[in-house]
């Protein structure tokens, strides 16, 4: 038996050797997130069966509300353990909570303040994923929490409904600090959404779903630990857990059902898709609603992309249905539609209006080239442009209100993605094709295939702040802590000297 999972790693090892060669994968069926590395322990043995517990929903953050009118949210950044096995505590960290953290939900329009305090040993920072705030408030790896202290993210929130997320940021360490346990979700709505019959009982009907994949030693202790392979081509794992849990179960109501997914893997691509290859109505990508729903059977997330999808179960009470990871063949949760109920929600023809500019508009085209360097060790690492992440350089200035087209290529065999702080951008084409439909609406992480390259159109908007720097890139975590992460700061703009020559 030990051999036989001897072979099989071997095996894998061999097949991602062999897909670090080649180039042409087509991103729907390519095995981008097919391969694994090894992973890990079986979990089997530490006596773990799957769909056994039940999914766990993160509760809403309590706030309150400051005489200047701000939501204060407390936001307690600590560790504890959790029990993924029988008898066994995990040591695992979490916000509000042991592991993950609490839902920060927002309104379009709120004064809110974050204010996050760090009980960790070790310092963090705490990076609000898709929001579009200030510089100086984004999380980002200059705001640093040390241990015993606090940082707050006090904005007005200024953008259309989204599921978002928070995570730590820490140069070098925020891919062991997200594995540990560190995210949670930020849900922001808005006079539209609220208007909306969309399903809206939050975790009962409306259930965001953090999917990650994790590594346990033979003890069942969380292990992060990549070697150089395994930087390169992700930290990955086939143990699978939705909102913290392995391989939980959820009860639903045979009516409509809406999924916020969440890619919150550190390196891995999941193809998800249901079991009985049902079909299900995609509305919203990672910033905003699409304008328009898209009926589909399986979705692609990179690290840090989210769909929000909805699978309508009406009359299909007795229905035990599983996701799955499709590039894997991975369970990950099992759904069992138990209750009856009389669905009263719809989904609307059109969702939103979303606001793009024309293309031709554009007044420059910015390249980001993905690629390796050498690093002051010696050794080739992963940068975008020729050069590795240094938080003392600012490697782009962007005038505000100007459209611009980012065009990022990936020149390497293996998958990559690319994220913006700041702002969303709006997915232009892929290798030349326009991008499918539900990628037509406001994203922050768009996926590189090997060899591919991708245009998306940015316009910094609002915030101005020449000195200090917003980050752009791969989210794959091993990937970003070994250097492919550069900074831009937004400048007053409407003049070329600001733009780097
Ligand atoms: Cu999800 Cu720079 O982050
Ligand atoms: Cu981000
Ligand atoms: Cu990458």
């Amino acid at each position: 038996m030990n051999r036989r999972r001897v072979l099989t790693t071997g095996v894998t090892t061999l097949i991602s050797i062999l897909l670090l060669g080649c180039g042409k994968e087509d991103i729907q069926k390519s095995g981008m997130g097919g391969m694994q590395s090894g992973s890990g322990n079986d979990v089997q043995q530490l006596g773990y069966s799957p769909f056994s517990k039940p999914l766990a929903i993160p509760a809403l953050a309590q706030y309150s509300v400051d005489a200047q009118g701000y939501k204060v949210f407390h936001l307690n950044i600590q560790e504890g353990t959790t029990q993924f096995f029988d008898g066994i505590a995990t040591r695992t960290y979490g916000i509000n909570t042991n592991i993950l953290g609490e839902t920060i939900r927002i309104h379009n329009g709120d004064k809110v303040k974050l204010v996050y305090t760090n009980h960790l040993s070790e310092p963090t920072t705490m990076h609000g994923h898709g929001m579009h705030v200030p510089a100086i408030m984004d999380g980002g790896p200059i705001n640093k929490i040390q241990p015993g202290s606090s940082w707050s993210a006090k904005y007005r929130v200024n953008q259309k409904a989204a599921t978002n997320w928070y995570h730590p940021h820490l140069m070098g360490a925020t891919a062991r600090q997200v594995y540990q346990g560190l995210a949670g979700f930020i849900i922001v709505d808005d006079y539209e959404s609220d208007g909306m019959n969309l399903p809206h009982q939050y975790g009962v009907d409306d259930i965001p779903l953090a999917i990650q994949d994790k590594r346990f030693d033979a003890n069942g202790q969380i292990v992060y630990a990549p070697n150089m392979m395994e930087v390169r081509m992700g930290y990955r794992s086939n143990t699978m857990l939705a909102n913290g849990v392995i391989q939980p179960y959820v009860e639903v109501s045979a009516k409509k059902v809406r999924f916020r997914m969440l890619n919150g893997s550190n390196s891995s691509v999941y193809q998800l898709k249901f079991s009985d290859n049902r079909t299900f109505t995609q509305i919203g990508v990672d910033n905003s609603f699409l304008e328009h729903p898209v009926s589909e059977n399986s979705v692609t997330l990179t690290p840090g992309e989210r769909a929000d999808i909805v699978v309508d179960f009406t009359r299909k009470k007795g229905d035990v249905v599983t996701l799955v990871n499709d590039a894997t063949g991975a369970k990950i949760m099992q759904i069992r539609v138990t209750k009856d109920a009389t669905n009263i929600s719809n989904i609307p023809q059109t969702l939103t209006a979303l606001s793009y500019e024309d293309p031709a508009s554009a007044v420059r085209t910015r390249q980001f080239v993905l690629n390796m360097a050498t690093g002051s060790d010696g050794r080739m690492h992963m940068a975008i442009n020729g050069k590795l992440m240094d938080l003392a350089r600012i490697d782009e200035y962007v005038p505000k209100d100007e459209v611009e087209i980012w065009e990022i290529t990936n020149t390497m065999g293996l998958t990559h993605n690319f994220h913006i702080h700041s702002t969303h951008f709006f997915p232009l084409t892929r290798n030349g094709v326009a991008v499918p439909p539900n990628e037509r609406g406001y994203k922050d992480v768009i996926a590189l295939p090997p060899s591919s390259t991708v245009r998306v159109l940015v316009k910094m908007t609002d915030y101005v702040d020449e000195k200090t720097g917003y980050m752009y890139h791969c989210h794959f975590l091993e990937h970003e802590d070994d250097g492919m992460m550069g900074q831009f700061a937004v400048t007053s703009g409407r003049s070329e000297t600001n733009v780097r020559p």
